[in-house]
């Protein structure tokens, strides 16, 4: 099965409210997907639809390759849950809380205990086994969902936002937790504001904004975008200015690349590379580079300095410098935007349009 999640214009208006709009998602399999938004975006709710907690008002959704309005115990015998806020029964222990979601799946009486005690040793919370849920601590209780979720070995895992307030060990503990489950073959849909945690954990992400997906890409495919667009608009911007000053004349990309270097289009990006056999010779020669400002040599052979974000030429012309006068590059990091610059950007962009 190449796609666990396919959703067909899936919809949720509530009233005239319209939660969900139209959403067309697939979600390829074995994989851990991050759906990003704002809050009241309509992450929860589509997780709800996809896990039969709510009706679609309009479309449909296949999960697992069942549908969710016709299929609806077929779907919920392939997922796992863990909702954003905890939903296990409060006067009843961890593990009686887990008896009775395996009981619930028809998980057989031979394994269960087994099953019980293997995760919860997994994510360490047996020896609070015998507690009850309403007096665990915020991030037992998540552990404790989390047993109970897994219990019956379903094949795509959901978390609604499963780090909320977990101090940074635990944390750790579930990020671990969430790839070695998607190592032994689960998929899992994750619900997340903590940007980190979605760029570290996810292959691919979708952003919701106002019920809309506005984006859909791997991590690294948002942020290369999201590049290509801040370069994209700055040459546009250079090319209104210079048109002014050129008139009739035809602009060619040299004085494209000159315009851009007066102070009020110049825009920085960080580079900063480790060199192993760093001259003097080699420094002052990246010093004469045009494109580079502010370069400052540190302890063993590290090159930290400002190029100029936007031009091309920049990075190639400070790599080719090094290389060709024998230097040795072992560690080379460049400033790249964020998944939170692309969050902002892309869910600034789409209220835009909403107002306009
Ligand atoms: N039962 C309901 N009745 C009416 N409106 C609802 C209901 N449930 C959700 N909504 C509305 O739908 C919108 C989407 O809510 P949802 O819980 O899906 O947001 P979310 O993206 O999960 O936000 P958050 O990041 O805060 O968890 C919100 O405007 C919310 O007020
Ligand atoms: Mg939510």
């Amino acid at each position: 099965m190449k796609y666990v999640i396919e959703t067909k214009d899936l919809t949720k208006r509530y009233g005239k409210f319209t939660a969900v709009n139209s959403l067309n998602m697939k979600i390829p399999n074995k994989t851990i997907f991050g759906m990003l938004g704002p809050n009241g975006a309509g992450k929860t709710t589509t997780i709800k639809m996809l896990t039969c907690l709510a009706q679609p008002t309009e479309g449909t959704a296949k999960v697992y390759g069942f549908d969710v309005i016709k299929e609806p115990n077929k779907v919920r015998d392939v997922l796992g849950m863990v909702p954003q806020h905890v939903s296990l029964y409060k006067d009843l222990t961890v593990l009686e809380n887990s008896e009775l979601c395996a009981d619930f799946y028809g998980v057989p009486e031979d394994v269960k205990f087994d099953r019980i005690n293997d995760l919860m040793e997994l994510v360490d919370i047996k020896y609070a086994q015998d507690k009850k849920i309403g007096q665990l601590s915020g991030g037992q209780k998540q552990k404790a969902s989390l047993v109970a979720s897994l219990v019956h070995r379903p094949e795509i895992l959901f978390l609604d936002e499963p780090t909320i307030g977990l101090d940074p060990t635990t944390k750790r503990i579930l990020w671990e937790l969430i790839q070695d489950l998607n190592d032994s073959g689960h998929t899992i849909i994750l619900c997340s504001h903590d940007m980190h945690e979605v760029d570290m954990l996810c292959d691919n992400v979708g952003i919701i904004n106002t019920g809309n997906l506005v984006a859909y890409d791997t991590p690294q495919g948002l942020k290369d975008t999201l590049l290509k667009e801040e370069k994209d608009e700055h040459d546009k911007i250079v090319h209104i200015a210079l048109s002014q000053t050129h008139e009739d004349k035809e602009i060619s990309k040299e004085d494209i690349s000159s315009f851009k270097n007066q102070d009020e289009f110049l825009k920085f990006r960080k580079m900063s590379f480790l060199v192993d056999n760093l001259s003097e010779n080699l420094t002052n020669k990246i010093k004469t580079i045009s494109y580079v400002y502010d370069l400052k040599i540190g302890k063993q052979g590290r090159i930290e300095l400002k190029i100029d974000k936007f031009n091309d030429e920049a990075i190639t012309e400070v790599i080719k410098t090094v290389v060709e006068d024998g230097g040795i590059i072992s560690s080379i990091s460049t400033e790249e935007p964020s998944l939170e610059d692309v969050f902002i950007k892309v869910t600034s962009e789409a209220k835009d349009s909403a107002r306009a």
